[in-house]
């Protein structure tokens, strides 16, 4: 049996990014309601915005280093929607994809053979 999504409140962390503004789309598309969690409030507020009035969503700005930010967002969310039912914990820092090539050279008048 397929899990409905109709109606879930999900909260994404790092909402406003490639992977968590992916998120959002596919979730709001099956019906769920969204908290969306950025850095930035006027980066969520205009993500949530940005889905469409047919969507219920709404932003925060949290920073998820912060264990105070995390719950005051959290227990906003839950006071808005009236309950959380999923949470993607997507927020985070990736590493640059570059390859670092390091060419070693023996320096000039060096004599370690
Ligand atoms: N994109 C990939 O292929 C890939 C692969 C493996 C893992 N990941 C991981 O998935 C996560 C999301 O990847 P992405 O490509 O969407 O990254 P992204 O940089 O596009 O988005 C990350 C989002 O997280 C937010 N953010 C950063 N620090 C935050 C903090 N302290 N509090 C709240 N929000 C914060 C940023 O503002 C941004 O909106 C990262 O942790 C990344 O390391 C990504």
């Amino acid at each position: 049996m397929a899990y409905s999504l109709k109606n879930k409140v999900v909260v994404i962390t790092g909402s406003s990014g490639g992977l968590g503004a992916a998120a959002a789309q596919a979730l709001a598309k099956k019906g769920a309601r969204l908290a969306l969690f950025d850095l930035r409030e006027q980066d969520a507020t205009a993500q949530a915005k940005g889905l469409g009035a047919s969507v219920d969503a709404k932003g925060w700005g949290v920073d998820v280093c912060s264990l105070e930010s995390v719950a005051a967002a959290m227990a906003a969310a839950k006071k808005h929607f009236g309950r959380i039912d999923i949470v993607i914990a997507n927020a985070g820092i990736g590493l640059p994809c570059r390859v670092v090539i390091v060419w070693l050279r023996k320096p000039p008048g060096c004599c370690v053979h």
